[in-house]
């Protein structure tokens, strides 16, 4: 394999805004993401929970450059130094699965439905020139499923995704979102479908990219068991602003800010 080894990332985020036009006519504009700041540093796990409807999407995929048809996009979003917001469809598509990697919140829109699930991941070293060629591509491929938590690596390379459950079809967003060893991970809910000794494996290994790599992750979730294993930081989304932020530990365990309290509290189980 060539060229593997990741420039870590940094992500910044300025006053980042996205309103969703919606309905022609009707005007009607909701303003997803608000006046959002934030930075993730190499090797960092920015862990951002809130709220279902909170902007926490609509963020995440922002930075992708995939807001949405109907978005209008202002501020800035800088990885390492490149501003993104800016760069045309060609240049963001060669960042988008090299250096920022993303396991979307349904796995299925990460997964053709109609290609073997190897065949997938052989694509992605193709188009990113991490495989010299197809045969090298292919070697790669149960490795790189391992990785995910995935056993059976053979089998599941040969399936397609309608083959797999739920939980594996998740694993194999993973797999492909690491496929090139990117230098960012942004990740939306990737553990949801997964029951939780395979979702402890899975942070386990964004974990494990953080400290072996110095990955930086963006993390979505609404399991604060997850952020306050993973994170570094936290911030809470409501209503497309941040409304508190801090190191994970504090920001979880005594949060100042009454709605962080409020979404502590609401965690089945109450505070821990
Ligand atoms: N493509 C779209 N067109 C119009 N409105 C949208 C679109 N995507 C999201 N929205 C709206 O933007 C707001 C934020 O949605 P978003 O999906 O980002 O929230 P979320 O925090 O990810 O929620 P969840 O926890 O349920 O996944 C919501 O009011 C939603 O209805
Ligand atoms: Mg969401």
């Amino acid at each position: 394999m060539t060229d593997n080894a990741p420039a870590p990332e940094h992500l910044t985020l300025e006053d980042l805004t996205v309103t969703h036009h919606t309905g022609t006519g009707t005007g009607r504009v909701v303003r997803a993401v608000d006046g959002v700041s934030l930075t993730v540093a190499p090797g960092e796990a920015l862990v951002v929970v809130g709220e279902s409807g909170s902007g926490k999407s609509t963020l995440a995929r922002t930075v992708l450059g995939l807001p949405g048809r109907t978005a209008r996009v202002s501020g800035s979003v800088r990885l390492s130094g490149t501003e993104l917001l800016t760069l045309d469809d060609r240049a963001l598509s060669r960042v988008r699965g090299r250096r920022i990697g993303y396991v979307p919140q349904d796995p299925d829109a990460a997964l053709d439905p109609l290609r073997r699930i190897g065949a997938q991941v052989v694509e992605v070293l193709l188009r990113h020139r991490i495989a010299t060629g197809r045969r090298e591509a292919r070697r790669a491929v149960p490795a790189l499923l391992e990785a995910a938590g995935l056993t059976a690596p053979d089998r599941i390379a040969r399936s397609h995704p309608h083959q797999l459950s739920g939980g594996q079809r998740q694993r194999a967003a993973v797999a492909l979102a690491l496929a090139c060893a990117p230098g960012l991970l942004i990740a939306d809910e990737p553990t949801t479908a997964l029951d939780a000794l395979v979702r402890a494996q899975v942070l386990d290994l964004f974990a494990g990219l953080l400290t072996t790599r110095s990955t930086a992750l963006l993390l979505v979730t609404h399991d604060l068991g997850a952020a306050r294993r993973i994170g570094d930081r936290v911030a809470v989304m409501r209503a497309g602003r941040i409304v508190a932020e801090g190191p994970a530990d504090r920001l979880l365990t005594a949060p100042d800010h009454p709605y962080a309290a409020a979404l502590v509290a609401a965690r089945p189980g109450g505070p821990r």
